[in-house]
């Protein structure tokens, strides 16, 4: 453990600030019930399951922000505007997908400056996902 005031912190990830593993898999668990109960959301998943989705995005956070690299282990290079092209992601899939984040996000109670980092990333993200107009 290194004792000098300040590098600790400055050594340590986005992941490990926010708590690890258990915080993106609570944000993304709550993030999944508010899919399950969407009516334009949840007929867009094709597997009946949607614990596999939710491992998958789990895994890619945990990823982006410094954690285990687990997700490419899995699933390769994300390429996520490619793997999003077979669904049809336009404004109202895109507000409902970030209406679900935002409640998650805040059931998590994270620092103020935790919370906006990781909430412009997700509106950023969610911004670039869109691939239909209308
Ligand atoms: C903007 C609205 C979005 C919609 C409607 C949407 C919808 C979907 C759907 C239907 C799937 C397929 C379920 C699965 O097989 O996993 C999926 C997969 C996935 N999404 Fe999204 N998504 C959106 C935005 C995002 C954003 C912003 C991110 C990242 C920050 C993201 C990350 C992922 C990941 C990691 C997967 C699994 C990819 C794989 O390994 O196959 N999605 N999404």
């Amino acid at each position: 453990m290194n004792e000098i005031p300040g590098e600790t912190v400055q050594e340590q990830t986005f992941y490990e600030q926010v708590g690890g593993e258990e915080t993106f898999r609570r944000l993304v668990h709550r993030f999944y019930e508010g899919v399950a109960a969407d009516p334009l959301l949840r007929p867009m998943y094709p597997e009946e399951d949607l614990g596999p989705a939710e491992e998958r995005l789990a895994l890619f956070l945990m990823q982006y922000w410094g954690g285990p690299r687990t997700y490419s282990d899995h699933r390769g290079h994300p390429r996520l505007r490619m793997r999003h092209a077979p669904f049809t992601v336009d404004q109202a899939a895109h507000d409902a997908w970030l209406r679900h984040m935002r409640d998650a996000l805040d059931s998590l109670g994270l620092a103020p400056e935790h919370e906006s980092e990781l909430w412009r990333y997700l509106t950023y993200a969610a911004a670039s996902m869109v691939n239909t107009a209308g």
